[in-house]
């Protein structure tokens, strides 16, 4: 199987990693490799922002997951009984004080998009993607945190970042050093609907 291929089968969200960081320069080749991502009329509106400061990120993981858990409370009642289960379920996950969202990694690197962007989620998430596959092609692991989302309605954290409050937060992705090995990654064969020669 030639390298490309093997890397994307390969690749698996990392949820426990080692104290030792990716070095700086790894990291910018990180988000170079986000860069030379496809992008709506090729704009190149994405920005980054990386956070290497453990102190920070626990709390911003407790800043995320109060306001997670807010925005949840506010509509478990509206959602039929089988939604509501699982939202009681991740809302007891985000209300464990232990629990980082950021799982320890090292560094934390926000992909923005900036308003040039037309397409700003397919934009961030198609650099994301490309950022992921380079780390892993380095032998660093990495994980989109979703939990991170609600960072970008804290008008406290934008500024402290250093984000315009006219960028969206596209991906929060962690990145660091696998501790663990990781699983095989199971997924359900393609569903190819219908294939017209
Ligand atoms: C939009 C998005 C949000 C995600 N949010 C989280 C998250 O908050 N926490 C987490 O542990 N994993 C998160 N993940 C990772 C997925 O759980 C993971 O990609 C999926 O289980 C498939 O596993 P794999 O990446 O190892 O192939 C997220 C992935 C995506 C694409």
């Amino acid at each position: 199987m030639n390298e490309v291929l093997k890397n994307i089968y390969e690749r698996r969200s990392v949820r426990s990693y080692k104290d030792q960081a990716p070095k700086d320069e790894e990291l910018k080749e990180i988000v170079k490799a986000g860069t030379f991502a496809p992008n709506g009329t090729n704009a190149q509106g994405l920005r980054f922002v990386v956070i290497s400061d453990s102190a920070l990120l626990k709390k911003y993981s407790m800043l995320a997951k109060e306001l997670f858990v807010a925005t949840i409370k506010k509509q478990v009642e509206k959602v039929p009984a089988d939604k509501a289960e699982g939202m009681n379920r991740m809302m007891r996950t985000l209300s464990n004080p232990d629990f980082n969202i950021f799982y320890d990694a090292p560094t934390l690197i926000l992909v923005l998009a900036n308003p040039s962007c037309l397409t700003p989620v397919e934009d961030g998430s198609v650099a994301a993607e490309n950022m992921m596959l380079a780390a892993w092609s380095m032998g660093i692991g990495s994980c989109w945190i979703g939990f991170a989302n609600p960072l970008q309605h804290s008008p406290e954290f934008m500024a402290e970042v250093g984000i315009p409050p006219d960028h969206k937060l596209i991906a929060p992705i962690i990145f660091g050093y696998p501790k663990k090995a990781q699983s095989n990654g199971n997924r359900n064969e393609p569903e190819i609907l219908k294939w017209i020669h």
